[in-house]
């Protein structure tokens, strides 16, 4: 197939980071992307929480905010997507700019703030699907909100039904004070009244329920979420969303922009916390893997620290959608060469 993104990935390269994200949802709306010549391989296939998905490599949250284009993205090869965050109300987000591309870093930082048009229009658009495929929904909630938990309860009852897994986000760093329900107490009040929500729904609506977790936590916090995590019954992590660090040998001018950094100078950090939550959890409690995963070997290092799932977004906006194919094929590769015959036998390898 031919590989458009390398004529069209230098023009999206030079306008502005916001505009080139509206063309590409444009064009995905509009079904100008070309969908990738589908590649399956049963090695790939990973049954959880009584889904199956076709392959491990899922699309992050952040790029579909509103979960218009859940089967568009779903066309483009991804094993699952996640679409969010979404917060109880419409909200504009923070003032613009607030998306940079760090070319020589390969990286990006935003300070969105959750820009989104609210959980009605989200339901709306995901009552809407047609084609199968699994889409999981994160859950945001609105900046200045009085009663936050109140806000990822809200999500939970408008979306249980239309959403494949909820994720409770608490890690986005451009909500002030959303990271402090990371925080023990606040965390288990959070994750009780949101599981209270979901299980309240009929059985066929109560998806797992996971929670999305900073790379940027002390020991301490990451202990605490793990015993929270377990102890309250939560189905999975996922680890990790943007730091608010900025890794040394960054060179890119705009590495000292505000905001949350993304793509490879993310991997170690974000692969580092992931491990530690498998290794916390006793690898008891399923994990997405996110943060800076470029090529298989990134993916492959996340399926050994502990990931059952991993997700990207980033290297997208360097590599285009031909990534993902080329990821899944080398994956699958990396997987047998060492010997395994499915990705839940290479699932935390590198504790064993
Ligand atoms: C522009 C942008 C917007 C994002 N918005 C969200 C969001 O709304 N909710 C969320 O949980 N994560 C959000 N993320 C974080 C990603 O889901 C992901 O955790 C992070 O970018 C690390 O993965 P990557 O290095 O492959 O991009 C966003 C990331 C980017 C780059």
């Amino acid at each position: 197939m031919v590989d458009y993104f390398r004529f069209i990935g230098p023009i999206l390269g030079v306008m502005e980071p916001e505009a080139a994200h509206g063309l590409t949802l444009w064009a995905l709306k509009k079904g100008l992307v070309p969908s990738p010549e589908p590649f399956e391989d049963p090695v790939l296939k990973v049954r959880l929480w009584g889904m199956d998905f076709a392959n491990p490599v899922g699309l992050a949250a952040g790029f579909d905010k509103n979960g218009e284009l859940a089967e568009a993205l779903l066309g483009q090869g991804f094993g699952f997507i996640e679409v969010g965050s979404v917060t109880p109300r419409p909200q504009p987000g923070q003032s613009k700019p607030r998306l940079f591309r760090l070319f020589s870093d390969h990286a990006l930082i935003n300070r969105m703030g959750f820009n989104n048009d609210g959980q009605e229009v989200m339901a709306e658009h995901l009552g809407k699907r047609q084609r199968p495929g699994i889409v999981g929904v994160n859950l945001g909630r609105n900046q200045g909100s009085a009663a936050p938990i109140a806000d990822f309860v809200a999500g939970a009852r408008t979306l249980a039904g239309v959403a494949d897994y909820l994720a409770v986000n608490v890690s986005s760093p451009n909500t002030p004070g959303l990271r402090a329900l990371q925080g023990r107490d606040r965390l288990s009040g959070l994750l009780e009244a949101v599981l209270a929500a979901r299980n309240a729904a009929p059985p066929p609506d109560r998806p797992p329920l996971l929670l999305k977790i900073a790379p940027d936590l002390t020991e301490a916090d990451k202990k605490d979420i793990a015993e929270v995590a377990v102890a309250a019954g939560i189905d999975g992590l996922i680890a990790t969303n943007t730091t608010i660090g900025r890794p040394t040998g960054m060179t890119s001018p705009s590495r000292t922009q505000a905001g949350g950094l993304s793509g490879r100078p993310l991997f170690e950090p974000s692969t580092g916390v992931l491990a530690d939550m498998y290794r916390l959890t006793q690898g008891k409690l399923p994990l997405i893997g996110v943060g800076g995963i470029e090529t298989a070997r990134h993916a492959y290092a996340k399926i050994r620290a502990g990931a059952s799932l991993v997700q990207l977004y980033t290297a997208l906006i360097f590599h285009g959608p031909g990534l993902v194919n080329r990821i899944k094929r080398d994956l699958a590769q990396l997987i047998r060469a060492d010997g395994f015959g499915s990705v839940a036998a290479a699932v935390g390898a590198d504790h064993r």
